[in-house]
């Protein structure tokens, strides 16, 4: 699908999978707003390409920052809920400030975007939220009781946007899998041995190999194109098959 005179809104755009979400946006002919915490590091200077530092989780940054962009390109179609963080800790261990900021960063981020984007969807006829998740909204590991707990409620977030403004707005879950990005690097460096660390994420998927932003991103923008026009309130995973096996991708029998 060619997006060009489109809108497109991706929010964590900074690195990782915005980063390479916005970048294919953009090479498809798509006006690009950014909506990221801290300063826009992608280098591109380009009228189709518009950064707005804007911390996700903070009601007036988002209005703010959604009246600037319609300022700027007329109307927004697409809107790409990415922004996340990952922080660590049992519900003993974590600490309520914590457990607001992941639910903040995590979930509120999108119910507040789509609060004052879907009006510009409205105004255009048509448009389509898509909310990144994870493979921790269906399964769990220890120590992310909060990170799980927002990335499992988005799932219902994703249903009843998809409810609620149907026909017009498509709404989404994208769920991946472990992918290589920054947050994926931070994380293991928090390891002794990062390097074990990473090969014990690459035998969790049986496909072999841990996935790449781009792949991410090739979904998102699947699912916003036409071709997904009958595809709303449901979530598909990019997980390498992490998650349909019993056992991790061990090769031995239970
Ligand atoms: N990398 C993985 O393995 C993985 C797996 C499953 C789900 N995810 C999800 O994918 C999304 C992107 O992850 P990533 O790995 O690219 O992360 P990343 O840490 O590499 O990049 C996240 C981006 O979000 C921005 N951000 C953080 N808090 C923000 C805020 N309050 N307001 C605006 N921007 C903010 C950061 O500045 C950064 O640019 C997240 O929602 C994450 O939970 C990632």
């Amino acid at each position: 699908m060619d997006f060009t005179n489109k809108t497109v809104v991706v929010t964590g755009a900074g690195k990782g999978i915005g980063a390479a979400c916005a970048k294919l946006f953009f090479d498809a002919g798509a006006n690009v707003a950014l909506l990221n915490k801290g300063a826009d590091e992608t280098g591109i200077n380009d009228h189709r390409w518009f950064a707005q530092q804007c911390d996700v989780s903070v009601e007036a940054q988002v209005k703010a920052s959604a009246e600037r962009i319609k300022e700027r390109f007329g109307t927004v179609q697409y809107l790409i809920n990415n922004a996340g963080i990952q922080r660590y800790g049992t519900v003993t261990e974590t600490g309520s400030d914590e457990w607001d900021e992941v639910m903040n960063v995590n979930l509120k981020s999108i119910f507040l975007c789509a609060k004052y984007f879907i009006p510009y969807m409205q105004e255009a006829g048509k448009g389509v939220v898509v909310n990144v998740a994870s493979v921790q909204s269906f399964v769990s590991q220890r120590n992310v009781a909060a990170y799980t707990t927002a990335k499992t409620a988005i799932l219902g977030l994703t249903r009843s946007i998809a409810i609620d403004y149907a026909p017009t707005v498509r709404c989404v879950a994208v769920c991946p899998g472990t992918i290589d990005t920054p947050m994926l690097r931070d994380a293991i460096q928090l390891s002794p041995d990062p390097e074990e660390v990473l090969q014990e994420c690459i035998d969790m998927h049986p496909i072999g190999r841990i996935g790449t932003a781009g792949e991410v991103a090739e979904v998102i923008k699947f699912m916003c194109d036409d071709a997904a026009g009958f595809i709303t309130g449901q979530y598909i995973r990019v997980d390498g098959g992490l998650g349909i096996t019993i056992n991790g991708s061990k090769k031995e029998a239970l």
